[in-house]
């Protein structure tokens, strides 16, 4: 089995080279040029290139714009990277008769109610980002390659730059802070994402009909507010020294920012753990893990 993994150094594709090791041999690119293979997705003429060469028999994307409000400002480079390189992987892929392993948004839908949604539910997305991964999700759908696409929510990850790293070393710094408490959601590591890859991955091989789109992300729900607080908490349990005194709510509104994001970012994945048996541990525990590994406190 050759796997191609593209995005390598990401949050989610750093921890999938720990964890698609024991499927097959792979080749694990980012951005630059190695040994005649591109993995850029805004070259999309040498990223054809490189999956006509090496004929994988999966390829796993990890790779995205992500930059969520400059996509505002440069939708076209996020289309390309998000949509049109992710529409290629899939018609090449199809070629080949592979697998094509893809990462969605909670960004796709528009953030009303207060309900999970579900993978069928319609989507709506607020900003220029979400559109670009909509575009992506949909061209891998309606290419007839085998895919698992999941869609996350507020990724983590103790390799790469994060929300939760961000309130740290904000935390270190200043002795007040102001955090979103109108926007509810899951934080969900990349360990999680990498080694449900890796279940889901060898099932769907071993039983083809399980393609298609799941919603991934950990148990429980909580607001960017309830995130920060916990994880200040568990930063000072652990024997860090932090300026921080008070921690204040605020609505989204008082916090403008280039790209609109949804209120409600809660995904139903039922279908992902009634389809792979898996289950889904709650977000804390995840968070917890990465805290240790970041601040150095294993005990
Ligand atoms: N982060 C989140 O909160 C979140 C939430 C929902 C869904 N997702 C989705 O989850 C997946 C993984 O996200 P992540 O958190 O691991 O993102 P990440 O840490 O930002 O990693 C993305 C990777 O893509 C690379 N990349 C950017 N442009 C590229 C290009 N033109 N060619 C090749 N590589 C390129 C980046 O490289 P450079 O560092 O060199 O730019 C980076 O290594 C993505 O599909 C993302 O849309 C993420």
């Amino acid at each position: 089995m050759k796997i191609l993994l593209l995005g390598k150094n990401g949050q989610v594709g750093w921890e999938l080279q720990r964890a698609l090791a024991p499927l097959g041999e792979m080749i694990a690119l980012d951005r630059q040029n190695a040994a005649g293979l591109c993995g850029d997705l805004s070259n999309l003429d040498a990223l054809r290139q490189t999956l006509r060469s090496l004929r994988p028999n999966i390829v796993v994307n990890a790779a995205a714009y992500t930059a969520v409000d400059k996509a505002e400002s440069e939708p076209e480079l996020a289309q390309l990277i998000n949509a049109k390189a992710p529409a290629l992987l899939a018609e090449e892929m199809h070629q080949l008769g592979g697998w094509l392993v893809h990462y969605s948004t909670d960004y796709v839908f528009d953030g009303s109610g207060n309900t999970p949604w579900q993978e069928t539910d319609a989507v709506a997305p607020l900003n220029r980002y979400g559109h670009s991964k909509l575009l992506g999700e949909q061209a891998i759908q309606a290419s007839g390659c085998q895919h698992l696409i999941f869609r996350t929510s507020w990724v983590y990850g103790a390799h790469g730059n994060n929300f939760a790293k961000t309130m740290l070393r904000l935390a270190r710094e200043r002795t007040e802070l102001k955090v979103i408490d109108d926007q509810f959601g899951a934080p969900t590591g990349a360990e999680l994402l990498a080694d449900v890859t890796a279940h889901a991955l060898r099932s769907a091989i071993a039983l083809p009909q399980l393609a298609g789109l799941y919603q991934l992300t950990a148990g429980g729900e909580t607001t960017w507010f309830d995130y920060a607080r916990f994880v200040i908490e568990q930063a000072r349990t652990l024997g860090e020294t932090l300026a921080a005194q008070e921690i204040a709510p605020i609505p989204t509104s008082a916090y403008p920012t280039p790209a609109q994001r949804p209120h409600n970012s809660r995904l139903d994945t039922r279908k992902l753990r009634q389809s792979f048996g898996l289950h889904l541990p709650n977000w804390q525990d995840g968070v917890s893990r990465m805290l240790k590994e970041v601040t150095g406190k294993h005990a």
